[in-house]
């Protein structure tokens, strides 16, 4: 019997620990972010990304948390049901894998995101997310405004150099009229 010569009993331990650690792994509810931290500016849109995995189907719940409020954002499992609390029912995406994208984004909206999965068993497993909001608008203000400046003084210096260039013209058309009228006069006198 070839194959139960290869098992031999010192292997036996290992093999059972592997099953084991395979077993705990396929158990386990596994939560896997590129990203934990994200910075966007107002009015933008983020996704919390995410991939849950867990036996059966998981239970996906986002909460928010600032140091001021702990609200909840809303609760669903794929495929069976969605559930966005009515202050974030037309700026929140759930999916699937439960990740959540929020749209048109807030100053207010800086904060801590928590994901809590939840298996059909009862355990839960949670990850956090960070996510800061610039304030833009009020800084493209300053540029607009710096901008306009820029824009206004290149403006008037142009006239100026206009009104200079025209005085000048004006000044030598003068001069040299000037200087061509005498020899008319003398022209036009020499024959009397
Ligand atoms: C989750 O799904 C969304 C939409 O299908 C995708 O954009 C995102 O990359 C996924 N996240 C991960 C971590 O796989
Ligand atoms: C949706 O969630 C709210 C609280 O987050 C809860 O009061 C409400 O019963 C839920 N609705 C459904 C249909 O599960």
């Amino acid at each position: 019997m070839w194959p139960l010569r290869l098992w031999h009993t010192q292997d036996v331990p290992l093999l059972l620990s592997i099953t084991l650690y395979m077993c705990h792994l396929a158990g386990a509810i596994s939560i896997q972010s590129p990203q934990r931290s994200l910075t966007r500016s107002v009015q933008d849109d983020v996704v919390f990304s995410v991939d849950v995995s867990c036996r059966g189907i998981p239970t996906i719940h986002w909460t928010f948390m600032s140091a001021a409020v702990s609200r909840s954002i809303g609760t669903w499992q794929p495929g069976v049901y969605t559930n966005i609390t009515v202050d974030y029912r037309d700026r929140v995406k759930p999916y699937n894998n439960g990740s959540m994208g929020l749209s048109d984004l807030r100053l207010q909206d800086a904060g801590y995101y928590v994901v809590t999965v939840t298996e059909t068993e009862g355990s839960s497993k949670d990850a956090g997310f960070v996510l800061k909001v610039n304030e833009v608008l009020y800084e493209d203000l300053q540029y607009l405004s710096v901008s306009a400046l820029v824009l206004a003084c290149l403006a008037g210096l142009l006239m100026l150099a206009m009104w200079l260039l025209d005085k000048a013209y004006r000044r030598i058309v003068a001069w040299r009229r000037r200087k061509q009228m005498p020899e008319n006069d003398e022209t036009e006198l020499q024959p009397l």
